[in-house]
């Protein structure tokens, strides 16, 4: 099955009020475009004649021993997209050796989602995602849930001091999940009822100042996603974070920010060695790997294919996808000359019209 296979079949399967959940983005969804299009602009310019019959294609992640180049992103409510929800994302992270990412606003809770991770391998890397909270306890509550539950890395994502305008969600009036569907990690905290879209509080001006307070509470190591400025990105280093997520939350917030890959290559820059650099936004091939590596990043994250591969055909669609990804991202490693993910660089990626 192909990623844009699995995405029809998502789009057959699914309340058409839920794909759009997932598919839309903010406002004009101008951003929401420009990621997938940035990866158009680049080519690859392969080196021949130093290839190697067998690629190593893992990833030194943070809280994970050998990850695939390409992690499961966090996105919200996979209980809208399959039954068995982030228990099966869950399992078929960990069987494909892929960082799942679980976030707050999951319909399972993360203590559940990481035992179903732990079915499928015996070492599974599970990051939890959270924002940080107007009330610290909320915030501190959490990271104590993630730890107990075993994750290895916490995200925290600072790119949401309100939430970005879904013009399909309030087309369709989608405002609340569908009854027996919660946002299961806020369930019992403080002032924090799960039941709606907007549930997930966050504060509304989060400063650097209570993200190294987040990272002194937990020894876990905490990387930051969202950023897009170099300057932020050097600050989070700064603050102690274990990793930069270039992101621009698939378009779903600020409609008028550069395409995520765009942004990565000044933040690879700023950062200079001194923690990994991911990505997400608009991955869709495994040749969008590469390029994003050549251009410095550690690892990629896709969000919307993953939630179509769940959505089709559950955990063996989830599986399906990063499989494929993986495969497709080996083949172009090969017919590029390498045998590493670090032999891309930057200088074998140019503009579309460009040479050397
Ligand atoms: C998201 N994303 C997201 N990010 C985050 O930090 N916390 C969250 O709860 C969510 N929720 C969420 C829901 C849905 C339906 C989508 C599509 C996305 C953003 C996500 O982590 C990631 O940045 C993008 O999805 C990456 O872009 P692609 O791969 O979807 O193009």
């Amino acid at each position: 099955m192909t990623l844009r296979a699995l995405h029809d079949a998502a789009r057959k399967t699914l309340d058409p009020v839920h794909y759009d959940y997932v598919a839309g983005g903010a406002d004009e969804e101008r951003v929401l475009s420009a990621n997938e299009s940035a990866f158009d602009r680049y080519l690859l310019l392969p080196r021949i004649l130093c290839g190697s019959e067998t690629r190593d294609t893992t990833a030194r992640l943070p809280g994970a021993r050998r990850a695939a180049p390409v992690f499961v992103a966090p996105t919200a409510f996979h209980r809208l997209m399959h039954p068995d929800g982030e228990r099966a994302t869950a399992r078929a992270a960990a069987a494909e050796g892929a960082v799942l990412v679980t976030g707050t606003a999951a319909t399972t809770a993360v203590d559940s989602v990481v035992a179903a991770a732990r079915e499928a391998a015996p070492d599974p890397a599970v990051w939890f995602q959270l924002y940080l909270h107007p009330r610290r306890e909320v915030t501190e509550a959490l990271v104590r849930r993630a730890e107990q539950a075993g994750c290895t890395a916490l995200v925290v994502t600072v790119d949401s001091a309100v939430f970005g305008r879904h013009t399909r969600d309030l087309r369709n009036g989608f405002t609340d999940l569908p009854p027996g569907h919660a946002a299961e990690n806020m369930r019992d905290l403080p002032g924090a009822p799960p039941g709606s879209l907007t549930d997930i509080p966050m504060s509304a001006a989060p400063t650097w100042r209570d993200f190294a307070e987040l990272a002194r509470t937990t020894a876990l190591p905490v990387l930051v996603k969202g950023i897009l400025h170099p300057a932020d990105a050097r600050l989070a280093v700064g603050h102690g974070a274990s990793g930069v997520i270039v992101s621009n939350h698939g378009g779903r917030q600020c409609d008028a920010v550069p395409a995520a890959l765009d942004c990565l290559p000044a933040v690879v820059d700023a950062v200079a060695g001194r923690t990994p650099v991911l990505m997400d936004g608009g991955v869709r091939r495994g040749s969008d790997i590469a390029v994003a590596l050549a251009l410095g990043a550690t690892a990629v994250g896709v969000g919307r294919p993953v939630m179509w591969g769940l959505a089709a055909e559950g955990e063996a669609g989830v599986r399906a996808v990063l499989a494929t990804l993986r495969d497709e991202y080996d083949h172009t490693l090969a017919l590029c000359g390498g045998r590493r993910n670090a032999d891309l660089t930057k200088d074998m990626v140019v503009r579309r019209g460009e040479t050397r």
